[in-house]
């Protein structure tokens, strides 16, 4: 479904990615995982256009993406969220999930304080609902995001990245700052979503989830692929345990 390959980052010198090549398979999820700075968010933005390599390609069912700006990204079935919160704070819940509506307009932002928005929003309303329903935020959505806690917050960007149904979702971190039971339902929704008929490609930190939830893995370390295969395939691998073991002795 999605292809990355051969796909080198360079940021002034510092090669952050590293002829890196991975292909993620429809209807699963696929995990990305490795050491901090391992170039994991830098794959993710170069996916998603914000970044462009200096070497190799990325194509989704075939088509080549290299073309496209970060926002048209959103037209081919593709959607994410950010390892640092990134929701608008003048927008209510509701408004903010509305904006990962927009797109199916061909619109921005501003779309939303237009005259047209209440044509556009009837028509996003019921879609808001069930989702915001999904993610148990309901009783949330006229708050401000500054008044909630960044469990709901995390839920509340999935919702946006969801509201326009799309088929590939790539998750940087979505259990990261959570605690147990808010790590329980991110997985929980995780799990819909596949079910669902999604794929997933997930960025997370915390193990216990990631080979529980991961169909495949990948694993990074100084911006190059070191190991890849199913949770227990890379669990047994001794390249992997010694980048593992490695960081728990750094921190
Ligand atoms: N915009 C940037 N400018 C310069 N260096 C960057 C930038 N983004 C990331 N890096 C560097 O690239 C490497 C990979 O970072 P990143 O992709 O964020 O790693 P990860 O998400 O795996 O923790 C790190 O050394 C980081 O410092
Ligand atoms: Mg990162």
């Amino acid at each position: 479904m999605l292809e990355v390959k051969n796909v080198t980052v360079s940021f002034g010198g510092l090669i952050a990615v590293k002829d890196m090549t991975m292909n993620v398979k429809k209807g699963i999820i696929h995990s990305l995982i490795g050491p901090n700075g391992a170039g994991k968010t830098t794959l993710f933005n170069v996916i998603t256009r914000v970044i462009q390599p200096v070497k190799g390609s990325v194509s989704y069912e075939e088509n080549s993406l290299m073309d496209l700006r970060p926002e048209q990204i959103i037209y081919k079935g593709i959607s994410r969220t950010f390892q640092n919160l990134q929701l608008f704070s003048g927008m209510n819940v509701y408004d903010n999930i509305l904006s990962g509506y927009i797109h199916n307009y061909d619109k921005n932002i501003f779309y939303l304080f237009s005259k047209n928005r209440s044509h556009f929003e009837s028509e996003a309303r019921e879609r808001i609902l069930e989702i915001s329903e999904l993610l148990q935020i309901k009783n949330r959505l006229s708050s401000y995001p500054a008044s909630l806690s960044y469990g709901i917050l995390k839920r509340v960007e999935i919702a946006r990245a969801i509201v326009s149904n799309p088929k590939l979702l790539l998750f940087d971190e979505p259990a990261a700052g959570l605690n147990h039971n808010e790590t329980s339902e991110i997985r929980d929704i995780m799990r819909l979503l596949k079910n669902q008929g999604k794929t997933i490609l997930l960025v997370e930190h915390d193990m216990n989830l990631v080979m529980k939830i991961s169909d495949r893995i990948t694993v990074m370390s100084f911006g190059e692929k070191i190991a890849e295969g199913t949770p227990e395939e890379v669990g047994n691998n001794e390249e992997v345990i010694k980048v593992y073991l490695g960081e728990s002795e750094n921190a």
